[in-house]
C-alpha cells in the first residue's frame, strides 16, 4: 500500500510591527493569531511615538513593545529599528499606520519582506501627504464611486512597491471623510489579515528571508 507522504506544517511567520498611532490593524492581526486563524507569531511592536495606543495593545498581549525614534536614537534610529527587528527574530515586517519613512538599514535587512496597508486603491491617492483623512477627502473631492484598501510591498518610495492585494469599498452619497475612513478601516482589517493568511499558507510567495 502506498504510504501517504507526511504533511509538512509551514513555519509560522515571525512578524514585527511598526505603528505610530491607534494600532487597530495591529489588533486585527493579533486577534487573528490569537484565535488560530493566522499561522504567525508577533515578535515585537515598535513605535516612533511613546504614547501610541499600539504599544499598549502590544503590552497587553505580552509582546515586546519598544519606543524607537529620533528622540531615543538621534544618531541612527533606522539602524536601531533594523537591529531590534533582527534581535527579535522577525522575518516579515508589517507596517500598521507607521508615519515615518522606512530607512535603508531596515529596507536592506528585509528586502521585499516589508508590507504596508494604504487606505485607497493604489496607485490612486498615494504618495507623500496622502495619509489619514487627506486620502478620504481627496477621494470624495474627485467624486469617486468607489475606493478601498491596498496591501503592498515597501520600497524607498512612498506607496510605490508591488501591490499584493486590494479590496473595494463603495462611496455612499452622504459620506464624509470620517464616515468613509471608518468603513475603509474595517475593510483594511479584513484585507491585512487575509493577505497575511495567504502569505503564511504560501499562496502569496515573497522573497525568502535574508
Ligand atoms: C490605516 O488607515 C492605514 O491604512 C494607514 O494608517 C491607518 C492606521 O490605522 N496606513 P490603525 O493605527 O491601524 O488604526
Amino acid at each position: 500500500m502506498a504510504k501517504t507522504p507526511p504533511t509538512v506544517q509551514p513555519e509560522p511567520l515571525k512578524l514585527g510591527f511598526l505603528a505610530s498611532h491607534g494600532g487597530s490593524n495591529l489588533q486585527a492581526v493579533l486577534d487573528a493569531i490569537g484565535s488560530g486563524r493566522l499561522n504567525a507569531a508577533a515578535q515585537i511592536v515598535i513605535s516612533n511615538n511613546s504614547t501610541a495606543p499600539a504599544l499598549e495593545r502590544a503590552r497587553k498581549a505580552g509582546i515586546p513593545a519598544l519606543h524607537l525614534s529620533e528622540a531615543t536614537h538621534p544618531q541612527g534610529v533606522d539602524r536601531a529599528i533594523a537591529a531590534a527587528l533582527q534581535t527579535h527574530g522577525v522575518n516579515l515586517v508589517v507596517l500598521a499606520g507607521y508615519m515615518k519613512k522606512i530607512g535603508p538599514a531596515v529596507l536592506g535587512a528585509f528586502p521585499d519582506r516589508i508590507l504596508n496597508i494604504h487606505p485607497a486603491l493604489l496607485p490612486k491617492y498615494g504618495g507623500q501627504g496622502m495619509f489619514g483623512l487627506h486620502v478620504h477627502g481627496a477621494v470624495l473631492q474627485a467624486g469617486e464611486q468607489e475606493t478601498g484598501a491596498t496591501v503592498h510591498l515597501v520600497n524607498h518610495e512612498y506607496d510605490r512597491g508591488a501591490i499584493l492585494a486590494q479590496t473595494r469599498v463603495a462611496v455612499l452619497p452622504n459620506d464624509t471623510p470620517e464616515t468613509l475612513q471608518a468603513r475603509v478601516l474595517q475593510a483594511e482589517h479584513r484585507l491585512y489579515t487575509a493577505t497575511l493568511q495567504k502569505i503564511a499558507a504560501g499562496e502569496i510567495r515573497l522573497k525568502a528571508p535574508r
